[in-house]
């Protein structure tokens, strides 16, 4: 076997930090996955324990039955720890950004993996991997915080970046662009006046402003009246699968990424 392709790095992990995109996944993607024959889901850097990767496995199969995930590490100690808890279509296995896996995936996901490399590596890793999937497929790459409860994603198809996803729980941010630190590599350093993402970020914190008012009804009623009020000026995703009341009321908001991309 060649060299995995990648640099080990921390493995913080953590039971349901990743809920928020599976749900996501499952909601926006459930259709692709049932469509495919064999859908394969690879996760990719799991971490030092692989619950992330058994979550993820439990909750696509409640929507695609079919599909088989596998869990990618570079780090051969945290693939030794997963390996024990492989089942029908659940598998582990020693790998980087080549993805050792024996046909091109439906999905990935890489959730706090990438921000821990550099910005350029970042979009080279973004081509990498996009070039590996399966046509229709879709890369799910993703920052959170260390208990899940905030989190920004971005889902990318082969043709690149296509959408990005905010979602927090109501009770873990002051305004809206404490996501900020959330920001995937390629867009954390792009937060400045100037650019698209500061601007959207500042157009939400004052969404959140003027919404105010609704807190008496309690904040998922004033994250709601936000994202409505966003959505008169920016190309905030409105309608299933990917917007609209039903994912809003979850904290979450998505919205094309060529609104927040890099000028
Ligand atoms: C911070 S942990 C994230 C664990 C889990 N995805 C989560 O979000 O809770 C990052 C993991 O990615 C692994 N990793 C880093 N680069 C990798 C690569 N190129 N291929 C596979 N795993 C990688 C690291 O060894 C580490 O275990």
């Amino acid at each position: 076997m060649t060299r995995p392709v990648g640099a080990v790095t921390r493995g913080t992990t953590g039971h349901n930090r990743l809920r928020r995109s599976d749900r996501w996944v499952a909601a926006v993607h459930g259709r692709l996955l049932r469509a495919t024959p064999r859908p394969l889901v690879v996760d990719l850097g799991y971490g030092a324990s692989p619950t992330t990767t058994l979550e993820l496995f439990d909750r696509l199969r409640r929507v695609a039955p079919a599909v088989e995930v596998v869990g990618v590490e570079i780090d051969p100690v945290r693939v030794a720890v997963a390996k024990p808890y492989e089942r029908e279509g659940l598998s582990f296995r020693l790998g980087g950004f080549e993805l050792p896996v024996p046909r091109p995936p439906t999905l990935v996901r890489a959730f706090n993996v990438l921000r821990q490399y550099g910005e350029s590596e970042a979009w080279h890793y973004w081509d990498v991997l996009t070039g590996k999937l399966a046509p229709g497929g879709v890369l799910v790459e993703g920052t959170s915080s260390e208990n899940g409860r905030r989190a920004v994603w971005v889902g990318l198809s082969p043709e690149g970046p296509r959408t990005i996803t905010f979602a927090a729980r109501f009770d873990a941010f002051e305004r809206p662009s404490d996501l900020a630190d959330r920001l995937p590599k390629t867009l954390i350093h792009r937060n400045v006046p100037g650019e698209r993402i500061h601007a959207f970020l500042s157009d939400f914190d004052h969404a959140w402003a003027v919404s105010a008012p609704y807190g008496v009804h309690g904040r998922r009623q004033r994250w709601l009246a936000a994202v409505r009020f966003l959505a008169l000026t920016w190309p905030v995703s409105a309608r299933p699968p990917l917007g609209g009341p039903a994912r809003w009321r979850l904290g979450e908001l998505t919205l094309p990424w060529s609104a927040v991309g890099p000028r």
